[in-house]
């Protein structure tokens, strides 16, 4: 959208006709130096562009170690591109540029309590101009919408794996940041718990028209969830395949009966498979 203000959640931006609202341009990843160096991502680009008002959830998918966590980690500064850009509303990377990670392993701190680990999401500066009582109302609000109004005052080390990995999406959503990345954040959970935490994502994410990338091993998620399904393939890491998901959110437990839901997780499990096939072909010439 072009303009001189737009709205991403409860966050203005000024002056700006700038339409992207993330953009990765030829980028290049290489681990190592020398004899030992790896290209592990190359010629990779991406663009999520900025959709208003309105919730968006890309999905990332590929073989194990082709490279998903590592373009993750760029996108939230945990590692830097060896080539190439990565790009916030048309501009460097500013420290205002949060990404944060909700990795699958909760990452939360177990000898604090559920409050204690929602306030630190807070980002920094703000956290530093918020008063106490403000601070604390945030992640209370935060909790509530994550369903866990009750627990604030228990310990992580308490809390089954569900709770501890709603605490993560709390913490990673207070700052509404503009894209929040989540790493195959409920593959530990079980069957149950991992269905009530998609439908929670998808209503926190549309209540606050957030920016999701979401990376996931399970073409059901994929469709359930995903609004564009980007595959990648290893040596070196890139995207080789995009399908877009036909249905407008919220979706509903009706979806999975829809037969464009059922053809579109075949399609995509079917092109993943090719992959495997692919490189254990190519495995067994070396
Ligand atoms: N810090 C590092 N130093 C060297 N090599 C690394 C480093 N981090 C990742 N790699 C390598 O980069 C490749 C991609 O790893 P990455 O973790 O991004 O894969 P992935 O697609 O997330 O895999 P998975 O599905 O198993 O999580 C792998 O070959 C891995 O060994
Ligand atoms: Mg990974």
């Amino acid at each position: 959208m072009n303009g001189d203000t737009q709205k991403i959640g409860n966050i203005t931006f000024e002056n700006t006709s700038l339409p992207d609202l993330i953009e990765m341009k030829g980028i290049r990843k290489v681990f190592g130096k020398g004899k030992t160096a790896t290209t592990v991502i190359e010629g990779l680009n991406y663009l999520m562009e900025d959709l208003p008002d309105k919730l968006q959830l890309d999905i990332l998918m590929g073989p194990s170690g082709c490279g998903k966590t590592t373009v993750l980690n760029m996108l939230a500064d945990i590692e830097t591109p060896t080539e190439g850009e990565i790009l916030f509303k048309g501009q460097s990377r500013t420290p205002d540029d949060i990404v944060p990670i909700v990795f699958q392993k909760y990452g939360s701190l177990p000898n604090l309590t559920v409050l204690k680990n929602v306030e630190l999401g807070i980002s920094f500066r703000e956290f530093s101009r918020l008063p106490d009582k403000e601070r604390t109302e945030r992640a209370m609000a935060m909790i509530e919408a994550v369903g866990l109004a009750g627990h604030e005052h228990k310990y992580l080390s308490k809390l089954s794996g569900g709770q501890q990995q709603r605490v993560a999406i709390a913490r990673s959503l207070i700052s509404l940041p503009l894209t929040v990345i989540l790493d195959e954040p409920f593959s530990g959970l079980d069957r149950g718990t991992k269905l009530e935490m998609r439908d929670l994502l998808q209503d926190i994410g549309m209540r606050m028209q957030a920016s999701i990338i979401f990376v996931t091993h399970d073409p059901y998620e994929a469709v359930f969830l995903g609004q564009r399904i980007f595959i990648m393939d290893g040596g070196p890491g890139r995207i080789v395949k995009r399908f877009d998901v036909p249905f407008d959110y919220p979706r509903g437990p009706d979806v999975i009966h829809d037969r464009r839901y059922t053809e579109l997780v075949a399609e995509v499990d079917e092109f993943i498979i090719g992959l495997d096939q692919k490189r254990k072909a190519r495995a067994a010439k070396q």
